[in-house]
């Protein structure tokens, strides 16, 4: 069966290719309600796609098929690119997978290049099915870290502001929604962090963008680049 599922999707990635040589405007992302609305409510659960694919269990052999059309970007391994263009995926929580999915197929976050692949997962079976993929991946430890220079302000702020949510060695929380962040990339998180403290990340955690939102650059840019250090030794490799 693996012959004719591998054809399918060769195909589909060919079909794909050919749209991203159609004008942009072919495949414009709706524009979802996010942290711009008032009554945005983070993480809310209005029984769409997200929900129903919480409730599926995904099937890991399948998910490595439909993570084929990921590994461009994100490389077979899950482990991104240190200069921050895609960010790490391996072994995140699939609810979090799941939910970033959601939101960028919604248009709750802006993510022009990955669109048209996001929108190519044919139900939220197989969103599932990859999101269980990618969790058993491990985590690189050889990601893009910062420059090292203001570790000792990166170490203080990350325990007074971070740690309750993100944990002492970036294992988010997966009952939560927080996202691991033990072998993510500086560079991309230093994107998401002005994205998220200026609220162009879109379907971000209103009570981080509190904290964030007041933090000076060099601020940001110790914090993260601590964070860019945190290793998980159980999931790590
Ligand atoms: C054409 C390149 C490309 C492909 C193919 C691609 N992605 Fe992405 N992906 C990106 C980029 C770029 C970002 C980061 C965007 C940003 O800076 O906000 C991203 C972000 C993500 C995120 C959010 C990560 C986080 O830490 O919040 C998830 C989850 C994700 N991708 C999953 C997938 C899955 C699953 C597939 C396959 C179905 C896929 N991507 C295919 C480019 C791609
Ligand atoms: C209230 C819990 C909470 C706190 C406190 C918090 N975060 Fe977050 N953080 C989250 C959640 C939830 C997300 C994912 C947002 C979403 O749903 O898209 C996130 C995402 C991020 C991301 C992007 C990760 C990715 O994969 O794209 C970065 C970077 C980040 N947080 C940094 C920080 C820093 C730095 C601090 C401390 C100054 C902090 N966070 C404090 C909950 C929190």
């Amino acid at each position: 069966m693996r012959f004719p599922i591998r054809m399918e999707r060769l195909a589909t990635t060919l079909a794909l290719a050919a749209l991203v040589a159609l004008p942009a405007a072919a495949q414009v992302a709706p524009k979802g309600k996010g942290i711009e609305s008032d009554d945005y409510e983070w993480n809310k659960m209005e029984g769409g796609e997200k929900e129903l694919a919480l409730t599926l269990e995904g099937d890991i052999e399948n998910g490595e098929e439909a993570y084929e059309i990921c590994s461009g970007c994100h490389l077979p391994s899950g482990a991104g690119r240190p200069d921050g263009t895609f960010p790490q995926l391996a072994g995140q929580h699939p609810n979090v997978i799941i939910k970033q999915m959601a939101d960028i197929r919604a248009g709750r976050r802006d993510n022009p290049i990955m669109y048209p692949f996001a929108i190519s997962l044919i139900d939220q079976q197989e969103l599932a099915d990859v999101s269980a993929y990618i969790q058993t991946l491990p985590i690189p430890t050889d990601n893009g870290k910062g420059p090292g220079t203001n570790l000792e302000l990166g170490k203080e702020l990350y325990d007074r502001d971070c740690v309750s949510c993100h944990g002492d060695k970036g294992e988010g929380d997966a009952a939560k929604f927080y996202p691991v962040l033990a072998g993510q990339h500086y560079k991309y998180m230093l994107r998401q962090i002005h994205e998220i403290a200026t609220k162009k990340r879109r379907n971000a955690n209103p009570d981080m963008v509190k904290i964030v939102e007041k933090y000076t650059e060099e601020e940001q840019d110790a914090v993260v680049d601590y964070m860019s250090r945190l290793t998980w030794p159980e999931r790590s490799k």
